[in-house]
């Protein structure tokens, strides 16, 4: 099969762990034979320098003309002080309303070679497998009228509209008919119009699915399950502020927020990316986890390529390197060696072809 793949790197740690996302598509494309077409374009901070637009028309128009879409990180601290619509991020934003995927999947597993990762005791977080799907169009982060009303008020408008919920809901409920079939919808419908809405949106879309069970659950109390006992989620649905929030959350479940990685689907073009940040800390330094991108590929994969075997393979490598002990900065307990960004690619790389080397062997005999 043929795809063609439009790499975003963008800011920060964005360049090299896509890189790395970049060069093991690259391996699944020769060892599975497959024709992946990868350009680059400029987005974030890196587009602002170079084209004077977080979000030059090319890039756009790259993007659109793609199967799908891969991106690093967008963030820089040179534009701290500068409105958010003059920011890198309103790169992403824009992209993302461009691309359409209104729903967000944002899986958070704890992996079993990490369960003492994370900071919780190992036994609460045990078997946790979480699948966060966000709102991502509308609420808060798009809301009109929004801005200054004078120099010492700020506004920003949350609103949502049925079609917005019921679209996303579904979404949510197909998928947890494919995992354990509970859906935990969240919302603050003690306090905000918007949850109330919400909350009726998706209890009527719920009666489509009477095998999926449907719980509500308040964003404050969900913070708190998600520590206390985060193995009780299986599909968590949220709107798109709270999706943001809780989806950094699971990633302490996760072991770090280096290894979670995200699709937007529903849209024209599917659109790819870790969950992590442009960490411009530890950028241009090779500290960055690698695992969150690739992860992301796994799931352009098996979303946009429609090769599952292939999807999981990458998924099975990633397993594989973090079984055999392969940690980067984020998951190097004290006194263990870390490995570089591009190390961890390495071993996962290594992995892949081990584990396709395996499996034509087995299939010769
Ligand atoms: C995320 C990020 C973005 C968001 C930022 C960079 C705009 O935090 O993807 O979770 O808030 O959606
Ligand atoms: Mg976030």
């Amino acid at each position: 099969m043929s795809l063609n793949v439009v790499l975003l790197p963008g800011d920060g740690i964005g360049p090299e762990v896509t890189a790395e996302a970049a060069r093991l598509l690259g391996r699944i494309g020769e060892l599975y034979r497959h024709a992946f077409q990868l350009s680059t374009c400029l987005v974030g901070g890196a587009a602002i320098e170079q084209e004077g637009s977080s979000l030059p028309a090319r890039t756009l128009d790259a993007c659109l003309a793609a199967d799908a879409v891969l991106l690093g990180a967008v963030g820089h601290p040179r534009y701290e002080d500068r409105s958010p619509a003059d920011r890198p991020e309103a790169g992403l934003l824009a992209l993302r309303k461009a691309l359409g995927g209104f729903a967000n999947l944002r899986p958070a597993a704890c992996h079993p070679a990490l369960a003492d990762r994370t900071p919780f005791r190992t036994e609460r977080v045990q078997g946790a497998d979480i699948l966060i799907v966000r709102e991502l169009l509308g609420g808060l982060y798009f809301g009109e009228p929004r801005g200054y009303r004078d120099p010492e008020t700020a506004f920003n408008t949350l609103v949502y509209s049925k079609s917005e919920v019921e679209r996303v809901a579904r979404v949510a409920f197909d998928l947890a008919r494919g995992r354990r079939r509970r859906v935990s919808s969240i919302d603050k419908a003690n306090v905000l119009e918007t949850s109330r809405l919400w909350r009726n949106v998706v209890t009527e879309v719920g009666r489509d699915y009477p095998d999926v069970a449907l719980e509500h659950v308040y964003v404050d109390t969900c913070a708190m399950r998600m520590a206390t006992n985060p193995a009780s989620f299986d599909v968590i649905l949220a709107d798109n502020l709270f999706g943001d929030i809780l989806s950094d959350q699971a990633a302490s479940v996760a072991g770090s927020l280096g290894v979670l990685p995200s699709a937007s689907v529903g849209g024209r073009v599917d659109l790819y990316e870790p969950v992590h940040g442009s960490a411009p800390d530890i950028a241009g330094q090779g500290l960055a986890n690698p695992i969150g991108a690739i992860a992301s590929v796994a799931m352009l994969l098996r979303h946009s390529a429609r090769l599952p075997r292939e999807a999981q393979a990458v998924e099975q490598a990633i397993d594989v390197a973090l079984a055999s002990g392969a940690r980067t900065r984020d998951l190097a307990g004290p006194g263990e060696t870390s490995l570089s960004t591009r190390e961890m690619g390495d071993a996962i790389e290594h992995a892949l072809v081990e584990l396709f080397d395996r499996h034509h062997t087995y299939h010769a005999v």
